[in-house]
């Protein structure tokens, strides 16, 4: 679609909504991740149109991204992060009462990937469907696990983050082909200890900003016309700064709700967008790089996974310990942002 460039950066414009939990406290109890074993490099790149290992270095931080081949479909990569999930937790599957799945990728408009993870994992009963909330996907699903079991309507809650982006990428269009990734993550929610666990939130949107970051031709409802070319489309700079502005702002909020200091953050896990994004909002909210989880040098930016896939390589690294003030943090299309504050379990 041709992108309007109506919507600046108004985000200071827009009040944010948080919240302090209350009810009944959940906790991440386990994460699995999946990423395709195909790697396209740069320098594979750099084969395939008009860009560098230099540039996509230095502007994104991006070295390499995993790519599905085709006749992988994003239920496969999600299947794989859900049962790594649930055996990190010590889950049995017949245990969920809830499976929510973050894509902005699904194999189709429906059945939910999440009805399909249900019957792979052979979990009938419990409550499924998708969100879609693009890159702030995982946060979203997070939320509603959260409330979920506050209001003791659930007790234990699958959420999935997979995409196959690949296959929505313009390889003659070098401002997106070069960011974006495929890849999966999950996290097993379950109700916690009075003080650990989630801590506060901070959601919201702002449908202004619609047209920054589009896929496929949304003004003729071509979607579900069978778009001919449902190709990712952004305005990159004008992102970047919401991004920045709104990590900053998300943070500062959920840590005034939970009355944590900022310099008491043992781990932040921001969405993996761009690297000089995170490290602009890193640098102003005071955080040092060794307490930001990164990974976008090995995936790009996967989406909705990216939150999950940086976890998941944090715990793995020993980076997370009982106690912890981990803060989880994504923003995208929509435009839409969650944050959130977890004392880990
Ligand atoms: N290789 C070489 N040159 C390139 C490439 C490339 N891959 N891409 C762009 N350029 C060029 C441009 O053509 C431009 O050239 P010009 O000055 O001659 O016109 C120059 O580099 C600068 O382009 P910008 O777009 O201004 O580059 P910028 O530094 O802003 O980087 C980027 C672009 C990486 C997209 C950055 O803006 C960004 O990361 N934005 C945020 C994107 C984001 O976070 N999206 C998340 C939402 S995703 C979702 O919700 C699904």
């Amino acid at each position: 679609m041709a992108i309007t460039n109506a919507y600046r950066t108004r985000s200071d414009a827009v009040p944010l909504r948080s919240f302090s939990v209350k009810g009944r406290p959940s906790a991440i109890a386990g994460v699995g991740v999946y990423a395709p074993e195909k790697v396209i490099t740069n320098f594979d790149l750099e084969k395939m149109m008009d860009t560098s290992d230099k540039w996509i270095t230095e502007r994104t931080g991006i070295h390499k991204r995993h790519i599905a081949e085709p006749g992988t479909t994003t239920l496969s990569l999600a299947t794989r992060a859900a049962r790594g999930a649930l055996d990190a937790a010590g889950i049995a599957a017949k245990d969920l009462d809830m499976i929510l799945v973050g894509t902005s990728s699904p194999d189709g408009p429906f059945p939910s990937i999440a009805c399909r993870i249900q019957d792979e994992l052979d979990a009938p009963g419990a409550v499924a469907w998708d969100t879609l909330a693009a890159c702030t996907s995982f946060v979203y699903g997070l939320a509603i696990a959260d409330s979920f079991i506050a209001s003791e309507r659930a007790d234990t809650v699958l959420v999935v983050g997979a995409e196959v982006l690949s296959r929505m990428l313009n390889y003659s269009d070098r401002g997106t082909a070069v960011i974006f990734g495929d890849g999966a993550g999950a996290a097993v929610v379950r109700t916690a200890p009075r003080g650990a666990g989630f801590l506060s939130w901070c959601l919201g949107s702002d449908g202004r900003g619609y047209a920054q970051v589009t896929c496929g031709n949304i003004e003729k409802g071509a979607y579900a016309a069978k778009d001919p070319q449902p190709y990712i489309d952004m305005v990159g700079p004008d992102v970047f700064k919401f991004a920045v502005d709104i990590f900053i702002r998300q943070a500062n909020e959920v840590c005034a709700k939970a009355g944590v200091a900022m310099e008491d953050i043992d781990l932040w896990v921001p969405h993996q967008a761009n690297f000089r994004i995170i490290d602009a909002a890193a640098r102003r909210i005071g955080l040092p790089l060794d307490r930001v989880a990164i990974n976008i040098d090995e995936y790009g930016n996967t989406s909705s996974a990216s939150i999950p896939l940086a976890l998941e390589g944090a715990i793995r690294q020993g980076r997370v310990k009982s106690g912890d003030h981990v803060l989880l943090a994504g923003f995208g299309s929509g435009l839409t942002w969650g944050a959130c504050l977890l004392k880990w379990a």
